[in-house]
């Protein structure tokens, strides 16, 4: 029988948190199971609700919420991934990322995770150039984590230039990449 793929899709504080809900939906069209892990930012932007429903299973948010199994659940979330994408992915996240910085479910969750990790950033485009940013995304790559580069045009908070998420068909393509590894 053939295995379904376990994806952890983490959703950050971006503006286009929203494309991750769409992002989901062509998850499920490949029959991929999808948990969703949130920032607190990112529950300001899309509700919780939002992407419990559309996958069908809980959104983790807390990483301590109570949970009635032993293990803490961001070790399980870990080790549930065939693959860990994080889709948009702040310039904060990805500094923890390159950091080690593991103070939220979600940051614990990709500290913990031996499967391959594809991050899509999306952020201003000041962000994206500042030269901490270029000195994580080096870091990141250099350590084997796909970075879906970001897209250039108009961006949400009213600038031109780059930081735009990449298209989802470029995030999913470098999902299938990862899933080959
Ligand atoms: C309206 C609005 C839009 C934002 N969009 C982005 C964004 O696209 N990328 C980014 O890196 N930060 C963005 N931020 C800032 C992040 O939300 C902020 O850095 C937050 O602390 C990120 O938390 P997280 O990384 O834990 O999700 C935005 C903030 C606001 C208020």
């Amino acid at each position: 029988m053939k295995k379904i793929v376990q994806v952890v899709l983490g959703v950050t504080g971006s503006i286009a948190a929203y494309k991750a809900a769409e992002l989901l939906r062509l998850m499920q069209q490949r029959s991929w199971n999808v948990s969703v892990i949130m920032t607190k930012a990112a529950t300001r932007f899309v509700g919780e609700l939002t992407f419990r429903t559309l996958s069908r299973n809980p959104v983790a948010v807390e990483l301590f919420d109570e949970v009635e199994l032993w293990r803490p659940a961001h070790v399980s979330a870990a080790d549930a991934a065939d693959v860990l994408v994080i889709a948009p992915c702040t310039a904060n996240v990805l500094a923890k990322l390159a950091h080690g910085l593991a103070d939220d479910m979600l940051t614990s969750t990709a500290l913990a995770c031996q499967a391959p990790i594809v991050v899509a950033p999306a952020m201003n485009a000041h962000m994206w150039d500042h030269p901490a940013t270029r000195e994580n995304v080096k870091t990141l790559k250099a350590r084997g984590v796909a970075i879906v580069d970001v897209g250039k045009g108009e961006l949400a908070c009213g600038y031109e230039g780059r930081g735009r998420m990449a298209s989802l068909e470029a995030i999913l393509s470098a999902m299938d990449s990862a899933l080959k590894t």
